[in-house]
């Protein structure tokens, strides 16, 4: 019996969750696995209305479940900063979430972009460090206010937390098994500390894995190969703030946000997966934004559950849809409502 805590958020977050959430039951129902949910309703309204975010005893509650599923959180109404801080990036630092691995695969060729470019071009996955860097919020103000001030922002990076971010992308990599190609995304030109870190803990793990071919782009360059040529990626390994930059871009060449879904992942605890686009606040309670972004990010719960078979399946349903059915993957042009979508894959699950 699986525990799953579930947080829908805001905007069309609850929306698209409902209908990840009909996708799990019938996973559930034909791969025989069993699970209960329990809700918590940490969002932008509970805060407007509580000034509550999440706490240290809903961490400790969360730490009892297997998994989480988040569908968005960002309400308009509150200053930007505290949602994040207080409800996203520390759910990730306090579960020490450290990976974020974020897939960017085109399901069909109509919804990328970028001309002449197919599926098999556009399939890889970027691993994301998600406890450190730039978001580990270290840094002061001098001078505040004045014609003075002096605003720093460090970037934090331990030996501990990149190496353990490189040997999940290694291994990861080697998982997957497809062109078995490890390209490690950073700026080795310009940000001499945190790179040379980087680059000389990479190149130590590579020789650990003789099967893996390594490579290194900086991250300026990575978004034009992204463009230019997806083709040549396998798996990316990056730090928190420019895997955060280029996994936008790699939404929007897989088909937009409707579609990219992305994991949190403590691999010895408990992890996260949710949609990446947020709470599209103007498309709430409106029936038409795009749920299958919600969707795969239960497909990928699924696997990290160990129940492999049956994220696959829910994936494969998507690709089904995605090719067969969808006019477009952007909101209120799928050319189905978001509960005719969850109906589609669900069909097709069975
Ligand atoms: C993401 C988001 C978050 C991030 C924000 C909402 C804090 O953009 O998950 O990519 O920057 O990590
Ligand atoms: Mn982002």
């Amino acid at each position: 019996m699986y525990k799953i805590a579930v947080i829908p958020g805001d905007g069309t977050g609850p929306e698209v969750v409902n209908e990840g959430l009909k996708v799990l039951a019938a996973a559930g129902e034909k791969f025989g696995f069993k699970y209960e949910t329990k809700t918590f309703d940490f969002s932008g309204q509970r805060y407007l209305k509580t000034g509550k975010l999440v706490e240290e005893s809903d961490i400790a509650e969360l730490k009892e479940y297997n998994a989480i599923y988040l569908g968005a959180v960002g309400n308009p109404d509150v200053k930007p900063g505290i949602l994040e801080t207080g409800v996203l990036l520390k759910l990730r630092f306090a579960l020490d979430q450290y990976i974020n691995l974020r897939p960017v695969k085109l399901y069909d060729e109509r919804f990328t972009p970028i001309k002449d470019k197919k599926p098999r071009d556009i399939d890889f996955v970027v691993v994301r460090e998600n406890s450190e860097g730039l978001y580990k919020g270290m840094g002061e103000f001098q001078n505040k206010g004045t014609k003075d001030e002096v605003a720093i922002q460090i970037s934090y990076n331990t030996r501990k937390g990149v190496e353990r971010c490189l040997r999940y992308a290694f291994e990861y990599c080697r998982a997957r098994n497809r062109r078995k190609k490890l390209t490690l995304c950073g700026k080795t030109n310009v940000l001499t500390y945190a790179w040379d870190l980087w680059e000389r803990t990479f190149n130590e793990v590579a020789k650990e894995y003789p099967d893996i071919t390594t490579d290194y782009a900086h991250v300026d360059a990575t978004t034009m190969w992204f463009v230019k040529n997806p083709e040549w990626f396998d798996v990316i390994v990056t730090d928190n703030m420019f895997g955060d930059i280029i996994t936008d871009l790699g939404a929007m060449i897989q088909g937009g946000m409707g579609i990219a879904a992305g994991g949190n992942i403590n691999p010895q605890g408990v992890s996260m997966f949710e949609p990446i686009g947020g709470s599209a606040p103007k498309y709430t309670g409106k029936n038409v934004i795009n749920p299958l972004a919600a969707i795969c990010a239960v497909g990928m719960l699924l696997e990290n559950l160990g129940e492999r078979e049956a994220g696959k399946c829910v994936e494969n349903a998507v690709i089904e849809i995605v090719s067969t059915k969808m006019k477009s993957l952007a909101a209120g042009k799928m050319g189905y409502s978001t509960s005719e979508v969850g109906d589609l894959v669900i069909e097709n699950l069975k």
